[in-house]
């Protein structure tokens, strides 16, 4: 076995041999190396230390260094790393964590379907709602109502759902189907007010106006995340869900929830629709089942659907699943790191470290450059403007914070002109307001 390297110089080298995901190889000079991490803490080969203000990809949920986490995944691989799962074919750790996840995140859905990803969830997702209405003798409902700023993902179908066109640009023609409206972004609502409106009701009045304008008939689902992450977290108003879900039905069209970030605590629910008493149809979930120590995802499905599939003739056999669904040792890890959010009260703990976190960043909002700061749970953002009462959206200006808050040993992410900040559930109260001190000293040399 060759030494590992530990030369960050050298690393940051060899690594212009990896093809980054969304980013120019030009803006990639200077790397990050990371070496290891603990609890909230990332450690560089160059030797500095950085708090995760992101959790990973919104993901590290229990945090850093967990030797559970690499006991559950040792532990199955000497039994048994991987099988197929494929017809006639299961394991252990995938039945239990099937079962385990059983009505877990929504009473009504209790048949789950594994994937490795939030992408492969959501176009999964897709497929599951095609189906279901071909099943139903409505072969023309196929569309997808998304929202405008909504992020899916990335496979081919996962892109086009995405309501963001960077994404789109060099990946046309578009994938047909997919139809976006304004999300429920009160700082920004795009759409009209009628009198006596929320921005709640209106945002939810464009998803029905979108619907009845393509005909009910040939719309198959809304997708939807609870709090749109990537478009700049987004935290909808409390009217929004419910009303979506009344539109869904009166029009016979499914609810997709993209639980892929708010999933397993993130929002201090369990699941981010649990706080606005609505269930969806099939729920997309991803990240944080595993903490991101193993690749693994899936979808959740109603009854009416799983029944539609189990009572369906063989020659319309539900022809959909990857090499990887129900991936064993991703399961064994999955069904530990539950056990951990669980034994920890992770989400309790992510209502109350999210309460102070806002609190320290509304202490911020008095900087000129500070236009809005909204959160739910432990997903916070902090949208930048370059003029607070025009509301002018800075992007180039959250990049900066960014990089001078890694500079400073603080890991956000600039999503658009909004800082995220989306720790790790396990961070302590002085992790907490580390991030405020330096979020706050960098917007102060600004
Ligand atoms: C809401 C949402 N859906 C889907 C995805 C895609 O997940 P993955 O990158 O695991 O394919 C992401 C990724 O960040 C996401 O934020």
């Amino acid at each position: 076995m060759t030494a590992p390297i530990r030369d960050n110089a050298a690393l940051q080298e060899l690594d212009k041999r990896q093809l980054h995901p969304l980013q120019h190889p030009k803006t990639h000079a200077d790397p990050l190396v990371i070496e290891r991490g603990e609890g909230v803490y990332l450690y560089t080969a160059d030797g500095r230390k950085i708090l995760d203000g992101m959790a990973g990809l919104w993901n590290v949920n229990v945090g850093y260094g967990r030797e559970a986490l690499a006991q559950a995944a040792y532990d199955q691989m000497k039994r048994m790393a991987f099988t197929s799962n494929f017809a006639g074919m299961t394991n252990v750790p995938a039945v239990e964590l099937a079962a385990r996840l059983s009505g877990y995140a929504y009473a009504d859905l209790k048949t789950t379907f594994f994937t490795s990803g939030g992408s492969e969830s959501n176009d999964s997702a897709f497929k599951i709602a095609r189906y279901y209405w071909k099943r139903q003798g409505k072969p023309e409902k196929f569309k997808i109502i998304a929202r405008k700023l909504a992020y899916h993902g990335i496979t081919l179908a996962a892109t086009f759902a995405t309501g963001i066109e960077r994404y789109h640009k060099m990946f046309g023609p578009a994938v047909p189907g997919f139809v976006h409206v304004a999300p429920p972004y009160p700082y920004r609502f795009e759409g009209e007010i009628k009198d006596g409106e929320t921005v709640g009701a209106a945002a939810a009045r464009l998803i029905e106006e979108a619907i009845l304008r393509e005909g009910a008939d040939t719309v198959a689902a809304v997708i939807a995340e609870p709090v749109q992450g990537v478009g700049g977290v987004i935290v909808p108003p409390d009217d929004y869900f419910p009303r979506v879900r009344a539109i869904c039905d009166r029009h016979g069209v499914l609810l997709i929830a993209d639980e892929v970030i708010t999933g397993f605590g993130r929002t201090g629910e369990l699941f981010g629709l649990n706080r606005y008493g609505v269930q969806p149809d099939i729920l997309s979930f991803a990240k944080a089942i595993t903490s991101g120590y193993l690749p693994l995802g899936g979808n959740q499905i109603s009854d009416a659907i799983y029944d539609t599939i189990q009572n369906a003739p063989d020659t319309d056999s539900f022809m959909h699943g990857y090499t990887y669904s129900g991936h064993a040792t991703a399961c064994a890890v999955g069904l530990r790191n539950l056990q951990i959010i669980e034994e920890e009260n992770l989400v309790e703990r992510a209502r109350a470290m999210g309460a102070r976190l806002r609190s320290g960043l509304d202490s911020l909002a008095e900087f000129s450059m500070v236009g809005e700061v909204r959160s739910l749970g432990l997903i916070c953002g902090v949208e930048l403007v370059a003029d607070k009462t025009a509301k002018t959206a800075d992007p180039a200006l959250a990049a900066k914070v960014t990089r001078l808050c890694q500079d400073r040993g603080l890991r956000t992410r600039n999503v658009g002109s909004t800082l995220a900040f989306a720790p790790p559930l396990t961070i302590t109260e002085d992790e907490v307001d580390e991030i405020v001190r330096i979020l706050g000293s960098v917007l102060d040399t600004l």
